[in-house]
């Protein structure tokens, strides 16, 4: 009898066992069912496989290093769906007034989301100051974006290009169409019907929804591949000389990290200081940062512009190659990384706004570096590049060619 009892037991918990991996694997089935190939016809035949609305592409779990822990993210965390949203936004010339002009249009994969032109074309003229890297835009303390800081969030910089004249011409003044008149046009284009309810689960298309989604694209460009990556995982230590550096290079870290000590504004010891304002491992600009003495205004030497205190990342200002993404601050003033240094050995004038740490006990910094402290500093700064967001096709363009 006990026996025969513990027989139906066993019968009985193997015949549940059996229904619950059917009713399992039934609803996998219909999950799959669910979601046949036709389900995004507009996706499929613009993209043609660049974008798989069930492969997306990973934006919200790469890799970050332990070390790097500074993050503007507010409110609007990176995810994949809405990262492929902001690719195609990004490289989508329908965003300007006579679909010429897309925002990847002046900033360029290959030139680190930059332009080598000194100011770049829009649909109405050039802009006024050099186009931005968008490197590790994400980390980074300053949530403020521009050259002179005047957008208060990522978000809120993403449609400021489309509402500029001269950039992609959406100001909705002096006859220009306004963003209003955008919104009815991309609520006319298919694939955004699709990406729009694929993304905020309905196909309604809002400034709000635009600016989301680009700045997730957008944060979520990030390079950290970079020899100066390796020298710091493998040492764990910033101040440490990187057994992966050539002299010239740590010589360059200890000249960029250090600060100077002056006397009468003239540096006696220590670096060069640039991490104050520059700050590794992320170098992103300090908050509190001002001006740094370059203050003409760009194409227009005569007339000054105290306003930048906003540098890109320093990461990446050179390719995998050494060679210069594009001229260097927002006017373009340096065509070189030792021209650019030339000017914070001997700052050339005081201005109302100059940082106070390059006016030392109140005189204009002299820093006194030698040629050969130069060019360490630049062979460091080359140290700070990668390769991998120059070529990675999840940051590229989605339309074909
Ligand atoms: C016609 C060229 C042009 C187009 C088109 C353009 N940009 Fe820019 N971008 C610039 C320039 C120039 C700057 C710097 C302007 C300034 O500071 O006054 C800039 C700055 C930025 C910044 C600030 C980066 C930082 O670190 O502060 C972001 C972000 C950005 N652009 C994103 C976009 C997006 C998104 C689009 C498309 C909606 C776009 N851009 C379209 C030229 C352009
Ligand atoms: C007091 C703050 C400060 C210090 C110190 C400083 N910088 Fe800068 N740096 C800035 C600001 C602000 C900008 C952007 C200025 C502009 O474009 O008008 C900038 C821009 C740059 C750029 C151009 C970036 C680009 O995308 O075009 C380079 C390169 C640079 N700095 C290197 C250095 C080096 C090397 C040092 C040390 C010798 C240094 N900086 C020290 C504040 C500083």
């Amino acid at each position: 009898m006990p026996n025969s009892i513990a027989m139906k037991k066993h019968l009985f918990i193997s015949a549940l066992v059996l229904t619950v991996v059917a009713i399992v694997s039934c609803n996998k089935e219909t999950r799959e069912k669910n979601l046949p190939a036709d389900t995004y016809p507009a996706i499929e035949a613009t993209f043609s496989g660049a974008i798989d609305p069930d492969a997306l592409e990973n934006y919200a779990h790469q890799n970050v290093p332990d070390y790097i822990n500074k993050d503007n993210t507010d409110g609007n965390p990176v995810t994949d769906k809405g990262a492929t949203l902001g690719r195609v936004l990004f490289y989508d010339k329908n965003l300007s007034v006579n679909n010429t002009v897309s925002c990847a249009s002046c900033h360029q994969q290959s030139n680190a989301f930059s332009d080598v032109m000194p100011l770049s074309q829009g649909v109405n003229g050039n802009t006024g100051r050099h186009s931005m890297r968008l490197i590790n835009t994400r980390f980074a303390d300053e949530v403020r974006f521009f050259w002179d800081e005047r957008a208060n969030t990522l978000e809120e910089q993403t449609t400021q290009p489309i509402q500029d004249h001269a950039e992609m011409g959406y100001s909705g003044q002096s006859g220009d169409p306004g963003i209003s008149d955008l919104i009815v046009k991309l609520e006319g284009i298919a694939y955004y019907n699709e990406l729009f309810a694929f993304v905020f689960g309905d196909a309604e298309i809002t400034e709000d929804r635009m600016q989301r989604a680009l700045a997730q694209f957008i944060r979520s460009i990030q390079s950290f591949d970079s020899k100066f990556d390796e020298g710091l995982m493998a040492s764990g230590n910033l101040g440490a000389p990187f057994t992966n550096f050539t002299a010239e290079e740590n010589q360059g870290k200890r000249l960029f990290l250090a600060p100077a000590q002056f006397n009468n504004g003239v540096r006696v010891d220590g670096g060069a200081g640039c991490a104050g304002c520059h700050r590794p491992p992320e170098f992103d600009i300090d908050p509190n940062s001002r001006n740094n003495g370059v203050t003409a205004t760009a194409g227009n030497d005569m007339v000054s512009d105290l306003t930048n205190t906003r540098s890109p990342s320093l990461r990446d200002v050179t390719r995998t190659d050494g060679t210069l993404n594009g001229p260097l601050m927002h006017n373009c003033r340096f065509a070189t990384l030792e021209a650019a240094i030339r000017h914070y050995n001997s700052i050339p004038a005081n201005n109302a706004n100059l940082d106070p740490r390059l006016r030392p006990q109140g005189n204009l910094q002299q820093l006194n570096l030698t040629t050969d402290e130069i060019n360490s500093l630049v062979a460091f700064i080359k140290t700070l590049s990668g390769s991998e967001v120059y070529r990675a096709q999840k940051w590229g363009n989605p339309f074909p060619e």
